[in-house]
């Protein structure tokens, strides 16, 4: 745990943080792609190649979309499953004794379950992939982990996106906690989590 000198603010290390806001980059990145591929794949209005007007296109937009959005989420899985492995051999600095208790419960708890589902999201997708054989990443195949079954596939889709939902309302809640703290309680949590300069400014 590192130890700011000038102000003796307990602050995560440079190596929790830089895990930290990289994670935070890609996930909100990830959703915006989630979101326009499947409106491109299924909904965005096209012309087929009989000139009929139909709903959705998987053309190679659509797959470089896709492409994207399993390459980021499985990088996003491994980048948690590092961050994790470093917060429970190094812990986390003492929380700022001025929040209320139960307070800090609500956030830890937050905590905790933001990285559950930073887990459990990349691997029900890769278990959808694998069920549907779209194992194809800008033209490369990833290993099945599964037999073929689509129906299991859609179904495993469901959970996906219902799992990643949870995942986006918690991590909203996170950052209007990160607002209402740096702006309306006006204490140092937003900080511990901020680079060192910006505590010297
Ligand atoms: C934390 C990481 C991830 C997040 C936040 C995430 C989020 C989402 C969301 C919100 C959707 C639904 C979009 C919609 O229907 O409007 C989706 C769909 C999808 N995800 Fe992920 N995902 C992640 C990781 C992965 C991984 C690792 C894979 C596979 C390697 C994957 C494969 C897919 C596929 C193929 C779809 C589209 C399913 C369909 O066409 O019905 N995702 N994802
Ligand atoms: C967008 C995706 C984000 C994810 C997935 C995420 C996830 C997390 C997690 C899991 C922790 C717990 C760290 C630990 O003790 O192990 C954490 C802490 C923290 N996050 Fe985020 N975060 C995100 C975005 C943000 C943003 C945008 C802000 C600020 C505006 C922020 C500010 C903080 C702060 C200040 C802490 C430390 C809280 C404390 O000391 O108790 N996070 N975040």
């Amino acid at each position: 745990m590192a130890q700011d000198p000038k102000y003796e603010l307990p602050t995560y290390t440079p190596t929790a943080r830089g895990l930290h806001w990289l994670i935070a980059l890609l996930i909100l990145i990830q959703f915006p792609i989630a979101f326009y591929m499947t409106y491109r794949g299924y909904e965005m209005p096209a012309v087929n190649d009989k000139g009929e007007a139909v709903k959705g296109v998987f053309d190679g937009v659509t797959g470089f979309f896709y492409s994207w959005h399993k390459v980021i989420g499985l990088t996003i899985f491994f980048l948690v499953l590092i961050r994790l492995a470093y917060r429970l051999t190094r812990g986390a600095p003492r929380p700022d004794p001025s929040v209320p208790k139960p307070l800090t419960g609500i956030s830890h708890l937050v905590h905790w379950l933001i990285y559950a589902l930073l887990i459990a999201v990349p691997i029900i997708g890769y278990r959808g992939i694998s069920y549907g054989r779209y194992l194809d990443v800008f033209g490369f195949s990833l290993p099945a982990v599964t037999e073929k079954n689509e129906d299991l596939s859609k179904e495993v889709f469901e959970w996906h996106e219902r799992a990643a939902i949870v995942l986006l309302l918690l991590v909203s809640l996170h950052i209007a906690a990160a607002i209402y703290h740096r702006f309306f309680r006006k204490d140092r949590v937003v900080e511990r989590m901020l680079p060192k300069r910006s505590l010297d400014a």
